[in-house]
């Protein structure tokens, strides 16, 4: 396994051919003709948050497709750019620059760089590498330790976020009819946002591999900014077709995650989705996975069930449910089992 140099390593060999620890078994390859020609994701203009056309857009947006973009949302362009240059800038780096920040041997835990998703169990990998961040409360103290290429970058965009995070959450709360978000419920929601840099490495048969297997994200919600190269695919809830979701300059994607939908009993829907990676271009993507805090205690809320309805799901703890994610392979919504 590449585990040492990932397949970043292995794409700089220069190879010509994926090896065979990348090839899917036929049935999990995205078939060309089960990509949707008829659906699409909405694109949500949140330049006044507050109005109500655009806050019902959000809510219906998040319960029937669980996806859905954003355009005007005030992150300053610059800053998106940035962060995403300071990715390239970062799987640029000579590869004994890179590979300090190994999991397990990177110089602080806040910051690990990993390949393909849970390689201890899965028989083919995924095409992908990441860095991953974690910027729980006092992870920053960390700061100095993390890599000089893209650390501004990253605390620039996490913070320029927040505010669209926290609006985001407000908004679709309400559609639960949760009045405001507490420090109790701020710690259940948003206490620990995780930011990636996924690499995606220009592949020589996208078509036999997976960028990302199909899979639901854990998450309250996903914050994601790809780059131009699309890639893409969310999975329509009427006829199981793939969407692909075209890249919109400036915008970013929203998806629901698992713990929302836990917590919406199902109005909500946490939907999946895969990347295929690009026959021509090294792509990178963003995400702010936007998590609870580790011990926070989720199930369907209160403000859901008022009326009588039965709970779909039990509570569970966040970090055994982080744990469970992290312990198999991606398979479509098999998480949501756990709860
Ligand atoms: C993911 O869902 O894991 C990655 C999404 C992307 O890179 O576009
Ligand atoms: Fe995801």
């Amino acid at each position: 396994v590449n585990k040492r140099n990932g397949i970043k390593g292995l794409a700089d060999t220069g190879i010509e051919a994926v090896p065979q620890l990348y090839i899917l078994p036929p049935e999990e390859r995205l078939e060309p003709n089960s990509i949707s020609t008829h659906h699409s994701i909405p694109v949500i203009d949140v330049s006044n948050w507050d109005d109500p056309e655009v806050t019902e857009s959000i809510c219906q947006a998040a319960g029937k497709w669980g996806f859905f973009q954003i355009i005007n949302h005030g992150v300053p362009l610059e800053v998106l750019d940035a962060v995403k240059e300071a990715a390239h800038r970062f799987f640029g780096l000579p590869s004994e620059e890179r590979n300090k920040y190994w999991a397990g041997n990177s110089p602080t835990e806040t910051v690990a760089l990993k390949t393909s998703f849970a390689p201890q169990s899965e028989t083919v990998l995924e095409w992908k590498d990441y860095l991953s961040f974690r910027s729980s409360p006092g992870d920053l103290e960390s700061f100095p330790l993390w890599p000089p290429v893209c650390r501004d970058e990253v605390v620039k965009y996490l913070e320029s976020a927040k505010p669209v995070i926290r609006k985001l959450l407000e908004i679709l709360l309400k559609g639960l009819k949760v009045k405001e978000i507490d420090k109790a419920r701020e710690y259940s929601l948003m206490a620990t946002p995780i930011v990636n840099f996924n690499f995606y490495p220009r592949c020589p048969n996208p078509e036999l591999t997976a960028g990302v297997r199909p899979h639901s994200d854990i998450s309250t919600i996903t914050i994601l900014l790809q780059d131009d190269n699309g890639g893409l695919y969310v999975r329509a809830t009427d006829d199981n077709s793939w969407i692909h979701i075209p890249p919109v300059n400036g915008a970013l994607v929203i998806n629901v995650g698992d713990i929302l939908q836990i917590m919406s009993n199902d109005r909500y829907k946490s939907i999946e989705h895969r990347v295929v990676a690009n026959g021509s271009k090294d792509r990178v993507s963003v995400p702010i996975f936007v998590n609870p805090g580790e011990d926070a205690v989720f199930g369907p809320l209160p403000e859901v069930l008022e009326s009588g309805e039965q709970p779909l799901y039990k509570e569970v703890v966040f970090s055994d449910y982080f744990k469970y994610f992290f312990s198999k392979k991606h398979e479509g919504k098999k998480t949501l089992d756990f709860a």
